[in-house]
């Protein structure tokens, strides 16, 4: 595997590559992204991966110094992975002057849910997310469902600027006990990585009160409440637990409802000082 950091050299490498599958990521590997590689290998050629933890999503009181940084033993899951480039630019590399220039999402979408919460986040990870399709020049790139509002705002995002690159949605990955997969599990204490899964098993009691029928706006905004009231109950500080529809990530009314549009429900939870997100399709 080739590790490079430099726009220009990254370029000169792939040159002629017309069906490369890109996987971006911040390191801190786990079975999770490895997931993504090995759905982008069925997608294109070669499978190039960049790290690059990206200040800009970051917000002021966010975890961007203690972000987890583990290069060495992420370059040894990726070459395990087959991967042909590993892209890892520096700030310097990546943002050699202010980034002045952004991609600022639809407030529709890109101030809901995680961007009411995280101010700013989305417009960072579209720029971020931007600049390296741009720099990779990929035929298909791959995020996981996951992170299901930021899959939405970057499918938008290539769809309404025209980028030549298709974006695969990856299934999430999970523990035996069923918490997704997060670099974030890693701030967990052993007491708090026991109580995690409570957050899957919370949204899995709303999926089953939602195919119970006969809903309403105001049923779904109750059953959320319940949710959002059991997890508080045992020590966590919920942002929100929402039932949204699939195709725009608003809230379902009455004639969504009667049309059985296809929902989701999403949660951001904090346990003690982590930050924990999840969703399930219904
Ligand atoms: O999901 C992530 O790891 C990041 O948000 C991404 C897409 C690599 C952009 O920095």
């Amino acid at each position: 595997m080739k590790i490079i950091s430099n726009i220009q050299d990254l370029r000169d490498q792939l040159r002629g590559q017309n069906r490369a599958a890109f996987v971006p990521t911040m390191g801190n590997l786990h079975e999770g992204h490895l997931s993504l590689m090995r759905l982008a290998r069925q997608h294109g050629d070669p499978v190039i991966a960049s790290i690059f933890v990206n200040r800009l999503q970051f917000g002021p009181n966010e975890d961007f110094d203690k972000y987890p940084r583990t290069f060495e033993a992420d370059v040894e899951k990726l070459e395990k992975e087959g991967v042909y480039v590993l892209f890892a630019p520096t700030e310097k590399d990546l943002y050699p002057e202010p980034q002045e220039y952004r991609v600022d999402p639809p407030s529709n979408l890109g101030n809901i849910l995680e961007g009411e919460f995280r101010p700013g986040f989305f417009k960072g990870v579209c720029t971020v997310v931007l600049k390296l399709l741009a720099c990779v020049q990929p035929k298909v790139a791959v995020f996981g469902k996951k992170d299901y509002q930021q899959l939405m705002v970057i499918r938008q995002m290539c769809h309404q600027l025209a980028l030549p690159v298709d974006v695969i949605p990856a299934e999430t990955i999970r523990a035996e006990d069923g918490l997704a997969l997060s670099s974030r599990n890693g701030y967990l204490s052993q007491d708090e990585r026991a109580e995690a899964v409570q957050l899957i098993q919370t949204l899995k009691e709303v999926q089953e009160k939602i195919l119970e029928g006969n809903l309403s706006p105001e049923a779904i905004l109750a059953i959320e409440q319940a949710a959002c009231e059991k997890l508080a109950e045992r020590g966590w500080a919920p942002d929100y637990i929402s039932v949204r529809k699939r195709k725009d990530l608003l809230s379902a009314n009455n004639a969504d409802i009667a049309s059985a549009e296809k929902l989701v429900v999403l949660a951001a939870a904090k346990l003690g000082k982590t930050r924990l997100i999840d969703n399930l399709e219904i």
